[in-house]
């Protein structure tokens, strides 16, 4: 039997470019200096510079690897290279060279979003788009993505000499070469696969609209399009990024990121966000059966997952979106991971919870029961940006109550809030008063003040609230319910403010169980 890799070494360029190394020299310059306590301390961050995407989330030699969108010379989205750190745990990260860098002729204009896979015979399959700009005949640029593979040890990374292994040449007949990227592989007997968005033309919708293609392989030279897997029709989203496409729970589900999404239904966002498309899939024609939202807060986009040796389906996201987007001044990194998230489908809904990994890092607990609120209050011992908070609100019998406040990364001058209120069943996260300068412009220019509110309605009516919290110096993952909806939000506010207060408007019964958190 052909083995799925033809790869041999002498087809991969070994040298480390000067591009390379200048950008690792510069980061380890860079960053020798800042102290630990600048960064979260369980969430993925670079060293120094700018990081968007997760990219090439794969177990490795028994070792997760992520690797991300990076720009290690400043804060804002620049020429694209790939970031790298792993972990034994998704908790623990420990950061490693820069793996990639644009430094070749067909990837000079960044090396873009992508996957990775082990290979059988023990090397590193790195698979990416390309960005490269050609001249057209009548003189004018155009931009092309190209997907390029690249094959390393878990820290060396050489790019495959046949690349591209894919370019415009492969798209169907609908197909716009300028949008063709963010690849994920995976193998399945001895056959590659990859899920990769397109723009297409769209006679449905009567516009260029995001897509999802699906490609095989036996041998990760020659790729060949299996067909369309799902298209936009610009009702979820203009272009669609970054896919992934697995099995859970006996659903199959499309994870997209939209671009520009529009929407009246209240369950999703507007801008850019992360949806799941869970439908039927028969190996040939993926069919989708309902649409749910992957993140409702504030700054969550591009997860990418990958399946652990012990069965679980992971996800990581990056905790931004375009319209979310805030540099703070005197930041030396920007941009974060999500906690990896471990994900179920149950009763065809996505459920996501923290990975259980989390729990071997809990120190000194604090526990109150039964505790009334109906006016400000702190409790002794809860307070910090470092933790896990599990919540439980109910109603005290007899009684009911309008609103539950909770307020964190609190003090007098900031926090962050997220507000319960069991009339219209909703849930409120604000972070307007998180040291956010209004009506700003992102960096990249997009003419969108930054976004602080967002009103989620619940799934269902319950008697019981239940939040489990997460708190990490510079975000909070907020689980609602056993994690059937997620709330993700960022801030960059002086850790000093650490306070939490509860509050509520009518008496509501509050259990907390508090979990510093230490690594
Ligand atoms: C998503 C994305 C990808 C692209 C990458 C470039 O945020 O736009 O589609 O590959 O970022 O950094």
């Amino acid at each position: 039997m052909t083995p799925p890799c033809l790869f041999k070494k002498e087809r991969c360029n070994r040298m480390i470019s000067e591009k390379l190394q200048k950008a690792r020299d510069y980061v380890a310059e860079q960053g020798a200096h800042i102290p630990p306590e600048n960064y979260p301390l369980f969430h993925v961050t670079p060293v120094v510079g700018w990081l968007n995407d997760p990219n090439g989330f794969s177990v490795y030699k028994g070792e997760y690897h992520i690797f991300y969108q990076y720009h290690p010379y400043g804060l804002q989205w620049g020429p694209m290279h790939w970031g790298h750190s792993k972990s034994r745990d998704f908790v623990r990260w420990e950061r490693l060279p820069v793996s990639l860098a644009p430094d070749e002729d067909y990837d000079h204009n960044g090396c873009f979003s992508g996957s990775a896979a082990e290979l059988p015979d023990g090397r590193h399959l790195l698979m990416y788009t390309a960005g490269k700009i050609i001249s057209q005949e009548d003189g004018t640029p155009k931009k092309l993505q190209i997907q390029c593979l690249a094959i390393g040890d878990g820290v060396d990374y050489e790019k495959f000499s046949g690349n591209p292994v894919m370019d415009g040449s492969v798209l169907p007949p609908e197909g716009i070469d300028l949008d063709f990227r963010d690849p994920k592989i995976w193998l399945e007997g001895d056959i590659w696969y990859a899920v990769i968005v397109n723009r297409i033309r769209d006679e449905t919708a009567g516009c260029n609209t995001g897509a999802v293609l699906l490609y095989s392989s036996a041998n990760l030279e020659d790729w060949e399009l299996a067909g369309q897997l799902d298209c936009s029709h610009n009702e979820y989203g203009k272009m669609w990024e970054c896919p992934d496409f697995f099995q859970l729970d006996g659903k199959q589900v499309l994870l997209v990121s939209p671009q520009e999404m529009e929407t009246k239904d209240p369950a999703l966002h507007e801008g850019h966000v992360a949806l799941c498309l869970l439908g039927d899939w028969d190996g040939k024609t993926f069919t989708r059966r309902s649409v749910q939202p992957v993140d409702q807060g504030l700054d969550f986009y591009a997860p990418q997952t990958l399946l652990t040796p012990d069965g679980r389906r992971i996800m990581i996201g990056w905790m931004q979106s375009e319209f979310t987007k805030y540099v703070p001044d005197g930041s030396q990194w920007f941009g974060m991971f999500s906690l990896p998230r471990e994900l179920r489908i149950q009763d065809g809904r996505l459920i996501q919870s923290p990975v259980r990994e989390l729990e071997n890092y809990r120190k000194e607990q604090t526990v109150y029961q039964n505790v009334r609120i109906s006016a400000p209050l702190s409790l002794p011992g809860i307070c910090g940006r470092t933790l896990e908070l599990n919540l439980t609100v109910r109603p005290v019998e007899g009684e009911t109550y309008d609103n539950f406040i909770l307020k964190f990364a609190q003090n007098s001058r900031y926090f962050t809030s997220l507000t319960f209120d069991p009339i219209r069943n909703v849930l409120v996260l604000d972070r307007s008063q998180s040291g956010f300068p209004r009506g700003i412009k992102t960096p990249n220019g997009y003419p969108a003040g930054v976004i602080h509110q967002r009103t989620v309605p619940l799934l269902e009516e319950r008697d019981e609230l239940r939040l489990r919290v997460l708190l990490d110096r510079y975000s909070a993952e907020i689980y609602v319910n056993g994690g059937e909806q997620v709330l993700t939000v960022t801030f960059y506010t002086p850790q000093t403010a650490d306070g939490i207060i509860f509050d509520s408007e009518g008496t509501a019964s509050l259990d907390v169980e508090q979990y510093r958190l230490e690594i």
